[in-house]
């Protein structure tokens, strides 16, 4: 029997053939080309031992509404550190870690950002340790994730005890893309008092699903609450449901606009619509309406009727009273959000048939 690590890096080798395979077979402008061959095997940005929290490719920024452009570096090791920081403990605190191949100045997390500032005042954590998920480093994936949320475990611990600019587990939001999501599941397991507030599952990948060891995985024990979204559920994303709420998105496994030539393109477009999904709930007025359905075959045949009170809104602005599976149908292209369904149905039939 496959233990769950070698499931994991067999889907992933599994997926680099696919996307090498790709870039040789299209022309794609050199700018644009994800990886060649050779750096798909370039291991020098594996992270090197010892391994120890904090390491130097395992860092926090903090961004602030005054300081948006320029992350402040943040030393766990040295209260005076938080000190000297913009980070101000009346503002809410957000711990973002990213998925395979992000980091702080890439996409997700620069959006996540702007999007949260246009909002208001917060502390905005993000966890970047690119170089240790990059596909290379395939040696390092069975423990790379734990040793992630050992440090973001130091990490909060350092905000727990800090002696001027303290904030409580119970009041941190931590947001995690596909692996993320996990790597903050983890961090419930070193937690040694209180819980983290709340944790966002975005799309949660399948592979650590895998094993059959809870510990391992996001679930609803990780945090006060835990809302999961899911858009591309039973192939890159894990099928759940794991969180207190759990929304899928479009019927949870293919996205709108997602229909692409190749399968690998169609794949990962479904898994990664999902920050956006999540980034646009931040500011919109309209909202992601989601309501429960007694299962996906059911909303997708259009015969879901929740009345108008069981609806919830998913997303940033959830209620932590939202329990159990929810279903939403978005625009495929943005604004997502359709607002408020109500009594329109139909809506949502169209989608889910004419779905490619
Ligand atoms: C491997 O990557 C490192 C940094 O990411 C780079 O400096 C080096 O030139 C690469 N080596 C090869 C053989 O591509
Ligand atoms: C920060 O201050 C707290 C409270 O005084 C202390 O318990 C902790 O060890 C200090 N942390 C560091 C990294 O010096
Ligand atoms: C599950 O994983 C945790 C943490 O990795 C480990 O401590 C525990 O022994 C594992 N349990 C089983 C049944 O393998």
């Amino acid at each position: 029997m496959l233990t769950s690590a070698k499931c994991f890096i067999l889907i992933g080798i599994a997926i680099l053939r696919v996307s090498v395979t790709e870039s040789q077979e299209n022309e794609i402008p050199s700018e644009k080309k994800a990886q060649s061959v050779r750096d798909l095997f370039n291991t020098t940005s594996c992270i090197q031992p010892p391994y120890r929290c904090p390491h130097p490719k395992m860092q926090f920024f903090l961004y602030t509404r005054t300081t948006q452009e320029k992350g402040e570096l943040l030393n766990t090791l040295d209260n005076r550190s938080l000190t000297a920081s913009n980070f101000n403990p009346l503002h809410p605190t957000k711990i973002v870690v990213h998925g395979f191949g992000g980091g702080r100045n890439l996409s997700p997390s620069t959006d996540m950002r702007k999007a949260y500032f246009t909002r208001g005042n917060y502390n905005i954590i993000i966890v970047d340790y690119g170089s240790l998920v990059k596909e290379p480093c395939l040696s390092q994936i069975e423990w790379a994730p734990r040793f992630a949320s050992l440090c973001i475990t130091q990490l909060v611990e350092y905000l727990q005890y800090h002696p001027k600019k303290q904030v409580q587990p119970e009041q941190i939001h931590t947001i995690g893309y596909s692996v993320g999501a996990h790597i903050l599941g983890l961090v419930a397991n070193y937690l040694k008092v209180g819980k983290l507030g709340r944790i966002t599952g975005l799309d949660p990948t399948i592979f650590f699903y895998m094993g059959n060891n809870r510990s391992r995985d996001l679930d609803h024990t990780d945090a006060l609450f835990v809302d999961i979204l899911h858009t591309g559920a039973g192939i890159l994303g894990q099928w759940g449901p794991n969180g207190h709420a759990d929304f899928y998105v479009n019927g949870g496994s293919s996205q709108p606009g997602c229909a692409h030539d190749t399968i690998f393109q169609t794949l990962s477009c479904d898994h990664t619509k999902v920050t956006p999904y999540f980034i646009e709930s931040i500011n919109s007025r309209a909202g992601f309406w989601a309501g429960p359905c007694s299962s996906l075959f059911s909303y997708l045949i259009g015969w879901c009727e929740p009345r108008d009170t069981e609806y919830v809104l998913m997303g940033e602005h959830v209620s932590h009273n939202a329990r159990g599976v929810y279903y939403v149908t978005t625009n495929a292209k943005p604004p997502y959000a359709r607002g408020f369904p109500g009594k329109s149905r139909r809506l949502r039939r169209q989608t889910s048939l004419t779905k490619s």
